[in-house]
This record gives structure tokens, sequence and C-alpha cells, in this order.
């Protein structure tokens, strides 16, 4: 049975670096701020929100929630980005997605002003990641990277296989394992010989979006497999590895819950901290 890499306990650890500092800016007189826009009533949205509105209280962070109806116009929604943009006290802004197909996300992504950007969305800040030097890191593909280190796993040299090709996760992900010198291989929906690229895997991350898709048979012996699925087929929460097969091959486990979800949400409470650091000049 592999190791069950814990993602509650991993979070709760940055969570409390995160908030440790949070308490020496409330000293200052300086209180992070994430502002976090939601259109529509999306049920998987709304309790994402919830979760990242709850973590920022817990943390001493002020959290307010734009909730914009489905119908709402890209005029509004980018008027409401502008207002948020220029207000000292919020430090973040995060428009949750997928938006309704009426609107750009595009160009609700470029209004979002890149210092304010703690998703790490915008060109701007894309770019950055691309050549090494930046604020934000995207918060799934940053959280995942802090639970490897947590785990004492090193991609150095590895061969990582990411399955998903999103600007949200598969893209960024190939992006932060090759800066720690891995060598990565994405593979998507046209990839030829898919399970056989999955089985050179040292380490194997599914982000494809389909409930346990990736099987025994597509995993090395002894291999790491992270799983960033969340699919609900019958109403429950499942990842895109089929966990009970795949825990027997590999050498360590992300399970779904308590995996990478909860390391996304902590990454975003640090990239909130950072832009209120970086907003109020201290490195
Ligand atoms: N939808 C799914 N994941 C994310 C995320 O990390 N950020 C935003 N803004 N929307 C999402």
């Amino acid at each position: 049975m592999a190791q069950i890499i814990d993602g509650k306990a991993i979070s709760q650890a940055v969570k409390d670096r995160v908030g440790k500092e949070v308490a020496e800016l409330n000293e200052k007189r300086i209180t992070p701020g994430l502002a976090v826009i939601i259109v529509g009533a999306d049920p998987a949205s709304l309790v994402y929100v919830g979760s990242k509105k709850r973590a920022c209280s817990a943390l001493g962070m002020y959290s307010e929630e734009h909730s914009l109806p489905e119908n709402v116009s890209q005029e509004e929604l980018l008027a409401l980005v502008e207002c948020l943009n220029n207000r000292s006290d919020i430090n973040g802004i995060l428009c949750q997605l997928p938006l309704p197909k009426h609107l750009d996300e595009k160009s609700v992504i470029n209004a979002i002003s890149p210092e304010k950007d703690v998703d790490a969305f915008h060109p701007a800040n894309v770019g950055r990641i691309m050549i090494g030097d930046y604020d934000f890191l995207p918060c799934t593909p940053a959280g995942i990277m802090e639970m490897l280190v947590a785990s004492n796993i090193d991609v150095s040299g590895k061969h990582c296989v990411v399955i998903g090709r999103s600007n949200i996760v598969g893209k960024p992900m190939a992006m932060l394992m090759l800066h720690k010198n891995a060598t990565v291989t994405i593979c998507h929906s046209k990839t030829k010989n898919l399970s056989e690229i999955c089985r050179q895997a040292d380490i194997l991350v599914a982000a494809v979006g389909r409930a346990r898709f990736v099987t025994a048979d597509m995993v090395k012996p002894g291999a790491v497999v992270i799983d960033v699925g969340m699919n609900r087929p019958d109403g429950i929460l499942c990842g895109d590895v089929d966990f009970d097969e795949v825990s027997k091959v590999c050498s360590s486990i992300t399970p779904v819950p308590g995996g990478v979800g909860p390391m996304t949400i902590a990454m975003l409470m640090q990239n909130t901290l950072t832009a209120a650091k970086r907003q109020n000049g201290i490195v």
C-alpha cells in the first residue's frame, strides 16, 4: 500500500506559516484583503468560494465576495474589476472560473491588475512564470510542488508526466517541474500511446477532469501519483485516478478529497499575503 500524501496536514502547515506573517502585518495595521468574484450559482464554484472566504478569516485576512447574477454583462463585470483594482484595501482579486458562455474570460483575466492577480492567470504573470521570475505562482501547481517538497520527493532528473494542458494546471505544472530540473512530458486528448507514456513516469500528475481515468496498468510500480481531479460522477467526489487500484502499485499518492484541493486554497492565502506585502512596500 502506497504512502498517502496528506494534503490537509501539509496545507495546514502552509496556512500556519502564512497566518504568522499575517499577524505581523496586522501589528503594522495592514490587513491583507481578497476580493472573490463569482458569477452565477455553479454548485462546485460556490463550494470553492466558501472555502476561500473561510480560509481568509481563519488567517486574519479580510475577504469580500461579489456574487453576480448569471446574466451579468461583460461591461458590468469589467467595471467591478476596475473598481477593485483601484481599492487600496483589496490586495488580491480572484474571479472564479469558469464564467458563463456569454462572458469573455480572457478579457476579464487581462483586466485584473497583475499586482493583484493572486491566481497568476494574467499574461504578465504567466510570462514571468515562463522565465522563472515571479511573485505569484498558480495555486494548484504551486500547491503540488509544496506537497512534493514536504514529502521529500525530489523532482530533479525525474521523468514527470502531466496529463492535461490547461492554463490553470497542466501548462504551469509542467513549467514549475521543469524549473526544478525534471524532464517533463505533457499529454492530452490527442496524445498517442497515452498509457505507455504514463507508465514511463516517475511522477504522474493527473489533471484530466475525468473520473478514475488513470488505472493501475498506466502506472509504473513505485511511481508518485498526484491526483488533481474533482469529479462527481454519481454525486460523490472522486479524482482522476482509480485510487483503490493505483495505490496498490505506486509508492505515494494524493487522495481525493484531502489531497491537492486543500493545498490550492493554502497557496491562494500565500499569494494574497505576498500581494499585500508587495503593495505595502515590504519585500
Ligand atoms: N476554477 C477552478 N480552479 C480555479 C482557480 O484556481 N482559480 C479560479 N479563479 N477559478 C478556478
